[in-house]
């Protein structure tokens, strides 16, 4: 079952995902060298406290944190700890808040100070993947059409979709019906309609697509050692351009 959101529905994702995607620059900004990636948490967590609103991430699963802090060859889910950012590094922070009975859920990946060059380069082209799926997030497309054109676009640029996790329908859970892969043939899965809310996050590795799950229960890795970035909006499906709920209107970086 897909929930169509009514217009109050609607009304209270846009303020779960402002807080979203505020908590998001919050992390963001704090990726300096120097910096731990607990910092990062305690800040992200106090953000969104501050503004009435609940941690999505904090005990869902047993998860122990407010932010998933994923540094270089770490794909997603990376537990805040001890660890000091660097120079150099690139870092995936992903984000989820809860308020009014919806939730946000949005991610990106940042650059700590001055990076490689084909670090940025991963970074810009996972970002512009999710612009390549908005392309077809609207209602008359069916959900593969956006799979299709992520897939596409990374790959076309000589990087890997990671295939193990995907994006998902959101509302008054974090995780609802569709999965939303970032690969696939066009043409497939459910007709898109207006009122759907769905997170649309696809994360890239710069070598191979596998990956390595870490003792931690948690922390998702590439195989190779290589690097991944990530980037996720929650977004509303209407009959014109998608809705970014998350919308940072982040340039490019
Ligand atoms: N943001 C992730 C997602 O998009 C969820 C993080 S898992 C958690 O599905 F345990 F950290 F919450
Ligand atoms: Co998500």
């Amino acid at each position: 079952m897909i929930a169509l959101k009514s217009a109050k529905e609607i009304e209270l994702m846009r303020r779960a995902g402002k807080i979203t995607a505020a908590a998001r620059a919050v992390a963001r900004d704090m990726v300096k060298p120097g910096v731990t990636t607990q910092q990062i948490d305690k800040a992200v967590y106090d953000f969104i406290k501050s503004q009435g609103a609940t941690p999505s991430f904090l005990h869902y699963n047993g998860y122990p944190a407010s932010v998933c802090v994923s540094v270089n060859d770490e794909i997603i889910h990376g537990i805040p700890g001890k660890r000091v950012l660097q120079e150099g590094d690139i870092v995936s922070v992903d984000v989820g808040a809860y308020i009014g009975g919806f939730h946000g859920d949005c991610a990106g990946t940042y650059p700590c100070g001055k990076v490689s060059d084909e670090a940025m380069d991963l970074i810009r082209v996972t970002q512009q993947s999710f612009f390549e799926g908005m392309k077809f997030a609207r209602e008359g497309y069916r959900l593969s059409d956006i799979s299709h054109a992520i897939q596409e676009y990374v790959e076309s640029h000589g990087y890997s979709i990671v295939r193990e996790y995907v994006g998902h329908g959101i509302g008054r859970n974090m995780h609802e019906a569709p999965e939303v892969p970032n690969y696939g043939k066009p043409g497939h899965g459910i007709r898109l309609l207006r009122g759907m809310t769905i997170a649309v996050e696809p994360m890239v590795n710069a070598g191979s697509a596998a990956i390595r799950q870490m003792p931690d229960g948690w922390t998702v890795k590439t195989a190779d050692g290589k690097y991944a970035a990530h980037y996720e909006n929650t977004i509303l499906i209407t009959a014109e351009e998608p809705e970014l709920l998350t919308d940072a209107t982040e340039s490019l970086v």
